[in-house]
């Protein structure tokens, strides 16, 4: 059977620590997209691991596999591979070979092209983590990336290398005027200086029987009876698709994207369990609109620094502040339509532990009229005015006392709150996360015992 986990909001919900949580009980844990942009946490006896792209069965010992839907950084996947090594884990991981490969330049595109928005009064900076996602996934749709497939192969893969390095150069060069011969940046465009490296790790990914079929390699693991979790990254609102436009990333975290980013038919992800993970509160890193932003006044930004250090809200990936925000419930429905969640976790619940207000919201206001999900387009969602409910709030509590004994032991206002969310979103609470620890999680369901 497979277990999807997707995040609900803009990522960073904690889905690091509930792969980990369930991956114990799955005999394999596949990425299905996205790359080293996401940055999992998972603790464990108060050991913190940060993982980009090892997918966090690691920690449990589960093999991990990087889906055709996922952008690969080599370095990065070998870095944090060694590192993992250095601190006396052994992570299995295995490569789709129809993922494609983050190479140098896609990084230096990544940036100059967010420096071109921002000094373009007309463009739009997002904000990205600065690794080379969008491009990557731009090469891809514009058919002439490289995939893992292609490093296994020297000749195919300078032949491929030609052909992009010279268009991505023109690019670098005419439209954004970049003088790359002799700056720091001539490595990323040299064909030989790339073809050397690249095929040396196409060797390595021979030598240590990492590449897979990963359509069939799953395939038969499911034939098999394995357990297969699917650990999305990123969150429904930078979903390309379904999130708020031009604020997102480059590929589908939603549920949809497990079947097309592995190969593993929509059937099998459909039959089996979808985990829409929440953060109990929102966080951003990045710009876009963010109607709850805790922004408005001094007593607002003193509540959103408050929540901030309790939560340790900076940027796993780039150290950034996360804005923070009130729960949003236009966007969790929405989050839960198009993914179709068959339960939920719910996360970081101590950190609104001894808060003075707690409000969710639970529609907006826009031009007048009341609306229940979020708009179409960032124009409208923008102008968007949220409409609260105030909930009670609960104090401090000892969390891993409450996490062993178990769901009843949570305040009675937690549960009313928790309770709401959920079926808000069609939805039963699975798990609820009172701390950043594997045991620091209330389990109310496991999903592979569904
Ligand atoms: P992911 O990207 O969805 O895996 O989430 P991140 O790991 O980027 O961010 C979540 C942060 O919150 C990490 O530092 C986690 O260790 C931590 N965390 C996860 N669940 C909880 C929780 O229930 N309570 C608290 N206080 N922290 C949590
Ligand atoms: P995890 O898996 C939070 C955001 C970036 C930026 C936008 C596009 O840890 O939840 P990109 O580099 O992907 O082109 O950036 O998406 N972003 C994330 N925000 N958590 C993530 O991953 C993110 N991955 C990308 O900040 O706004
Ligand atoms: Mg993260």
């Amino acid at each position: 059977m497979t277990v999807t986990i997707v995040g609900s909001q803009l990522g960073d919900e904690g889905k690091g620590a509930l792969v980990d949580r369930w991956g114990g009980d799955a005999d394999v844990v596949v990425r299905y997209q996205g790359g080293d942009n996401a940055g999992h946490t998972v603790v464990e006896g108060g050991e913190e691991y940060k993982l980009s792209l090892v997918p966090s069965g690691a920690v449990r010992g589960t093999i991990g596999v990087l889906g055709n839907g996922c952008v690969v950084n080599p370095r990065t996947l070998f870095e944090e591979i060694d590192g993992l090594r250095d601190r006396g884990l052994d992570p299995d991981v295995r490569v789709a070979r129809r993922a494609h490969v983050i190479l140098p330049y896609h990084r230096v595109l990544d940036g100059i092209e967010e420096a071109g928005k921002a000094e373009d009064e007309s463009g739009v900076e997002v904000g990205t983590t600065g690794r080379g996602i969008g491009p990557t996934y731009e090469d891809k749709a514009g058919r002439r990336g490289i995939r893992i497939g292609d490093l296994l192969d020297p000749a195919v893969l300078r032949e491929r290398l030609e052909y992009v390095v010279d268009h991505q150069r023109t690019i670098a060069e005419e439209v954004y005027g970049l003088d790359i011969e002799g700056s720091e940046h001539a490595a990323a465009f040299d064909v030989d200086a790339l073809h050397e490296e690249f095929a040396a790790i196409g060797e390595r990914l021979v030598e240590d029987e990492m590449t897979v079929n990963c359509s069939d390699f799953l395939y038969h693991r499911n034939e098999a009876g394995d357990r297969i979790l699917f650990e999305g990254a990123q969150g429904t609102s930078i979903d390309i698709d379904h999130g708020n436009y031009p604020f997102v990333t480059s590929s589908n975290p939603t549920a949809g994207g497990a079947a097309v980013g592995s190969g593993v038919g929509v059937t099998t992800v459909g039959g089996g369990e979808v985990v829409g993970i929440v953060k109990a509160y929102l966080s951003r890193v990045g710009s876009g609109p963010l109607p709850t932003e805790l922004d408005g006044d001094a007593d607002e930004e003193a509540l959103a620094d408050e929540i901030r250090e309790k939560g340790g809200e900076f940027g796993t990936v780039t150290g950034r502040p996360r804005r923070i925000g009130w729960l949003d419930l236009p966007m969790l429905r929405h989050a839960s339509r198009v993914s179709g969640f068959t339960g939920v976790a719910i996360n970081h619940v101590d950190v609104l532990a001894g808060l003075p207000e707690l409000r969710v919201c639970v529609g907006y206001e826009l031009d007048g009229e009341r609306i229940e999900t979020v708009p179409t387009t960032t124009d409208r969602w923008e102008r968007c005015e949220p409409i609260y409910r105030e909930f009670d709030t609960w104090s401090e509590v000892d969390w891993t006392a409450v996490a062993e004994s178990g769901y009843d032991a949570l305040p009675t206002a937690t549960r009313e709150y928790l309770e709401f969310v959920a079926d808000e979103m069609d939805a039963t609470v699975y798990a609820v996360g009172v701390g950043p620890d594997r045991e620091e999680t209330v389990e109310v369901v496991n999903p592979f015992d569904e």
